[in-house]
């Protein structure tokens, strides 16, 4: 069996090279085959064994780190911009860059540095803070998420922070900037609950592409919140996205999160809807998949079996394979709260960074994480988040298979069936 699960691990590892579509899977671009072996794979099989106590966990291959309570937005699907703005004194307990440092330096090497907020680019610090990731962490994709409102700003930092990567420690390394895009024109700044928003948008891209001519490791891509806000303006946001001539294009459900303090909003599309749309999107992969190069296939094959994983989970209400939140995956708030997943977030954190001493090791191995990642094994939770879910699926033989079949499938162009269902979801039972 683990044999098996090993040389499935390696086939699919084996295939997969350079460039990908998608964020969640951009963190392949850059390995290749050393890294798989000497790095992703112990990884996986330490992280394995320490779901069942045999080793502690090690680090984290992914760390989310949200910079900031601040934000300008009031978006109907996220309320961290209401919050802020009901108390814009939270801010000041943003994480200080000298507390980043302690922390950093205790934490070591992660492979997916992933920047969130609150809006990232409030922060004046941005590019100090990617300073301290690069040579504390080393990762080997940097990723930040934006509202994309003050263009002028997102413009300047981030020709500091491609700078930082570029002089101090390694022009190769993908910085991948994305802006929110959830619908058209006055649909966007309706969702956003900011007036020009979608101006402003516009006008952040028309900057970003005059940088990416300088800097070719700027990786630009739009995301969108699919919620009931936008349903039925799906086709019109891709168009317009097709239309820009950007390189990459995702979305995601909109979820009940914690992080967001909307458990209690209807903001996602129910499961019907969901069905329906993912078979627009799974028809789509079907008709343009078998043209395109090999890592589009495997990116396509592990899109449609998260696709098929996200309906199991909704249908079903439970973990449908083991979660490795808190494992794989961590997440520091802003204020230095540790979480093992921005969805269980303030309701499970793992621990407090400040009160340890900026010590994240004695958090991430402390009784409280231990206790957190319990409840997790025994499956209290169950969620469809996308960044936790891919990595969800590299620890499942199942679901590891099913990724290879469909890649055998585009692969040798066959048309037997693909397995797909719903996207994404919000149904936590937390
Ligand atoms: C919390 S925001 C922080 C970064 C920045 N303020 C922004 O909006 O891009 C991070 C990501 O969460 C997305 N998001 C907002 N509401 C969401 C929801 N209910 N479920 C899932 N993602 C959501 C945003 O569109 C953005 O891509
Ligand atoms: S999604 Fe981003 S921009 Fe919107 S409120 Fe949340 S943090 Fe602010
Ligand atoms: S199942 Fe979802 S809520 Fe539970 S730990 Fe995993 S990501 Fe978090």
């Amino acid at each position: 069996m683990f044999s098996g699960f090993i040389s499935r691990v390696l086939f699919i590892l084996g295939a997969l090279k350079l460039q990908t579509q998608d964020d969640h899977l951009v963190i392949w671009k850059t390995m290749n085959a050393k890294d798989y072996l000497t790095y992703l794979f112990p990884k996986t099989l330490q992280y394995r064994a320490s779901r069942f106590k045999l080793l502690k966990p090690g680090n984290p291959i992914t760390l989310t780190y949200s910079v900031t309570a601040a934000c300008q937005s009031q978006c109907k699907t996220c309320h961290i911009g209401l919050k802020y703005k009901q108390d814009p004194t939270s801010k000041e307990k943003d994480l200080k860059v000298e507390e980043l440092e302690k922390i950093f330096i205790t934490l070591g090497h992660v492979y997916f540095f992933n920047i969130s907020g609150g809006e990232p680019f409030l922060r004046d610090d941005l590019p100090k803070i990617i300073e301290l990731a690069c040579r504390y962490l080393k990762p080997r994709i940097i990723h930040v998420s934006t509202n994309a409102i003050s263009s002028e700003r997102i413009r300047d930092l981030t020709i500091q922070c491609l700078e930082i990567i570029n002089e101090s420690y390694d022009s190769s390394i993908p910085f991948t900037l994305k802006p929110s895009v959830d619908g058209v024109g006055d649909v966007h700044d309706e969702i956003r609950g900011v007036r020009d928003n979608f101006k402003q948008l516009e006008k952040t891209l028309s900057y970003l592409k005059d940088i990416g001519k300088e800097y070719s490791n700027l990786h630009i891509e739009l995301g969108t919140i699919i919620s009931n806000f936008n349903i039925d303006h799906l086709s019109e946001i891709e168009d317009y996205v097709h239309s820009l001539g950007i390189e990459s294009y995702r979305h995601e459900i909109a979820e009940q999160r914690t992080e967001f303090f909307n458990l209690n909003d209807p903001i996602t599309p129910n499961a019907d809807t969901y069905e329906r749309l993912i078979r627009g999107f799974v028809r789509k992969i079907r008709e343009t998949v078998i043209n395109k190069k090999r890592f589009t296939k495997i990116t396509e094959s592990f899109r449609l079996v998260y696709y098929d994983l996200a309906v199991k989970i909704l249908r079903e209400e439970r973990q449908v394979i083991p979660c490795y939140g808190g494992i794989s995956n961590a997440h520091i708030n802003y204020d230095g709260e540790v979480w093992p997943c921005c969805v269980l977030g303030y309701k499970k954190p793992l621990g407090f960074l400040r009160e340890q001493n900026y010590d994240f090791q004695k958090v991430w191995h402390s009784d409280r994480a231990n206790v957190v990642r319990k409840y997790i094994k025994d499956r209290n939770c169950a969620c469809v988040l996308a960044n936790q879910a891919y990595s969800n699926i590299l620890h499942s033989p199942t679901y590891l298979f099913k990724t290879l079949q469909n890649f055998l499938r585009f692969h040798y162009r066959q048309g037997g069936k693909i397995t797909s269902g719903l996207i994404g979801t919000t149904k936590n039972i937390t």
